[in-house]
């Protein structure tokens, strides 16, 4: 009798401990709360000497910067299929909506209050001047450019129908800043919270050496008129193209493969070597979303392309998400880093036309997170989560050497290492 009591009161006390830690400790999302985006970006009105606020009507005057907004992520934050079902599966939680569709004007619900900072407890009430096609254009022009009714810009020269302000952050890493650089909260054991490329921007060399910021890379430079008939301007273009761009992300990655002898003979042990190297970017690679990765494959064919031996690594972050996210192990590559990637295989004795198939790809997300969206909150097949990024073919023959040498010029991996031999 007393021990089932005990046993009963143990459970009891077990099921209350693991009720309150669900409730009261770890958030219900995959990141903490910072005061800046807990907020959304309070309610707009519209410029003095405009008609709307609307990306469009900005690109009646800044045709070209609207233009190449529209192709961006930015202008996708909302309906972009992967933050849908991603946003689906967390119960289409407010707080998302601070960074995908920052601006006040863009929400369904104005927050008053986040008890304990529970984001799932806020106390929401209906916000009269939401505008549901204006939540459709998710990181617009206004977002980043329109405080208390005045147009804030990179300029402190500008003749414009509408008030500009010149402010300095434009031309810093500060415009990024309050959504790149999500953190983590409690009992979320990141190294670095879940979309945090602004911490590992390594500003070591990219920054201190040769003065770039994430705009150089992410918004590159352009002279060109601001609008119809204007002076011409140092500017920058609206791209921000990153993770689902299969260019920016080639822009990245140098690769390069070895072989050991580099003219093998029936039945003589190879050893290849696919070097990686981060040339490109100012921050790891891959950066944000913890979905991201690389995968490095080596493929022998014979000539019927019959798989006959493969190798796959991977490169990205390994997190434990339940009961607590704990980040066990992340072999990202910080900028300018390489990282080799080995293969051994014996030739046979009696080879003919075999092939050695080298990959690099890049994916979203992986394949069980791609299945979990699909099946259950409505992701697509249509949407691609990976692509190929470096594709070799190299004979297994008396002719490996002569098609390595063909290769092993990549001048991206060549300006890359010999910037950072200089520096
Ligand atoms: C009727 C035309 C027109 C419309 C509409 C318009 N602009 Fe402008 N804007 C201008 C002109 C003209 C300039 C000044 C160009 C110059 O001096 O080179 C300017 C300048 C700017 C600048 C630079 C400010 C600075 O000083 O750094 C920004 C940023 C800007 N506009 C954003 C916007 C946004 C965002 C919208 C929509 C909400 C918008 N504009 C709508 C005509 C317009
Ligand atoms: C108001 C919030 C916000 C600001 C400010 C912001 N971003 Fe973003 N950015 C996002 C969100 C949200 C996404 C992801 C959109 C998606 O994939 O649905 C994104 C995506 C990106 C991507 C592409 C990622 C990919 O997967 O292709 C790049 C690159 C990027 N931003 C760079 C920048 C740079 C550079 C700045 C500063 C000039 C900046 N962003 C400012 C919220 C913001
Ligand atoms: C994610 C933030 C962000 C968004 C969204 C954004 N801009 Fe900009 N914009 C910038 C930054 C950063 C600069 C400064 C570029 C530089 O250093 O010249 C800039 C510069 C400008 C300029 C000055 C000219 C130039 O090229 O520097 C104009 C005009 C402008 N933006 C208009 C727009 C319009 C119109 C939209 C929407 C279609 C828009 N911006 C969307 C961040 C943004
Ligand atoms: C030296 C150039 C360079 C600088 C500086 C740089 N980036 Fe990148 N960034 C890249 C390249 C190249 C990629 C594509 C590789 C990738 O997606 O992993 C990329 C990818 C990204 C992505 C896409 C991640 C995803 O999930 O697809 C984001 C977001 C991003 N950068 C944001 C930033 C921010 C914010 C800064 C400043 C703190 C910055 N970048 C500075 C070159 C740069
Ligand atoms: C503090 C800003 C911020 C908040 C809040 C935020 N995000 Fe994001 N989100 C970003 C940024 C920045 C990216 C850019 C991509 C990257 O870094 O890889 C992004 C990317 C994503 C992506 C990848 C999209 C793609 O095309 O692959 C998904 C999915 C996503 N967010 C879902 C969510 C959900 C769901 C929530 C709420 C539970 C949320 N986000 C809250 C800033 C934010």
């Amino acid at each position: 009798m007393r021990r089932s009591l005990k046993l009963v009161l143990g459970s009891v006390g077990a099921a209350a401990l693991v009720y309150l830690y669900y409730t009261e400790v770890k958030p219900v999302v995959i990141f903490g709360l910072r005061s800046d985006y807990a907020k959304a970006i309070p309610y707009e009105k519209t410029p003095e000497g405009i008609d709307s606020l609307r990306a469009e009507s900005c690109g009646t005057c800044h045709r070209e910067i609207y233009e190449e907004w529209k192709t961006s992520i930015h202008a996708r934050a909302y309906e972009d299929p992967f933050f849908q079902a991603y946003w689906k599966r967390d119960g289409n939680i407010w707080i998302c909506l601070n960074c995908h569709t920052p601006l006040e004007n863009q929400q369904p619900t104005l927050i008053k209050e986040i008890p304990r900072g529970r984001v799932e407890k806020a106390i929401q009430v209906a916000n009269p001047h939401y505008d549901p096609e204006y939540q459709k254009e998710a990181i617009t022009c206004a977002a980043c450019h329109v405080r208390e009714g005045v147009i804030m810009g990179p300029f402190d020269d500008s003749v414009a129908p509408h008030p500009t302000k010149f402010d300095p952050s434009f031309r810093t890493t500060q415009v990024c800043y309050r959504c790149h650089n999500v953190v983590s909260g409690p009992a979320q054991l990141y190294r670095v919270g879940p979309c945090g490329t602004y911490v590992e921007y390594e500003g070591k060399f990219f920054m201190q050496e040769r003065g770039m910021i994430c705009q150089s890379c992410h918004m590159p430079e352009v002279e060109r008129p601001v609008t119809n008939g204007g002076p011409i301007r140092q500017g920058r273009r609206h791209l921000w193209r990153g993770g689902h761009d299969p260019d920016m992300v080639k822009r990245a990655v140098g690769v390069q493969v070895k072989a050991y002898p580099a003219r093998p003979k029936a039945g003589e042990q190879v050893r290849f070597t696919l070097t990686l190297i981060n040339a490109g970017a100012g921050h790891k690679i891959p950066t944000g979303d913890p979905d991201r990765h690389f995968t490095v494959e080596f493929i022998v064919q014979d000539k019927q392309d019959k798989v006959l031996d493969r190798r796959t690594d991977t490169m990205g972050r390994w997190i434990l998400w339940q009961p607590a996210i704990v980040e066990l192990y992340d072999n990202r590559l910080l900028p300018l880093a390489s990282r080799d990637y080995t293969f051994s295989y014996r030739l046979p004795t009696n080879q003919d036309r075999m092939t050695l198939k080298t990959l690099v790809r890049y994916h979203i997300l992986t394949d069980d997170q791609h299945e979990m969206l699909k099946n259950k909150y409505g992701l697509t097949a249509e949407d691609p989560y990976s692509f190929t990024i470096y594709e070799r073919n190299f004979p297994l023959s008396e002719n490996l050497e002569a098609a390595l040498n063909e290769t092993a010029y990549d001048p991206r991996f060549a300006c890359a290492t010999a910037t950072a031999q200089s520096g």
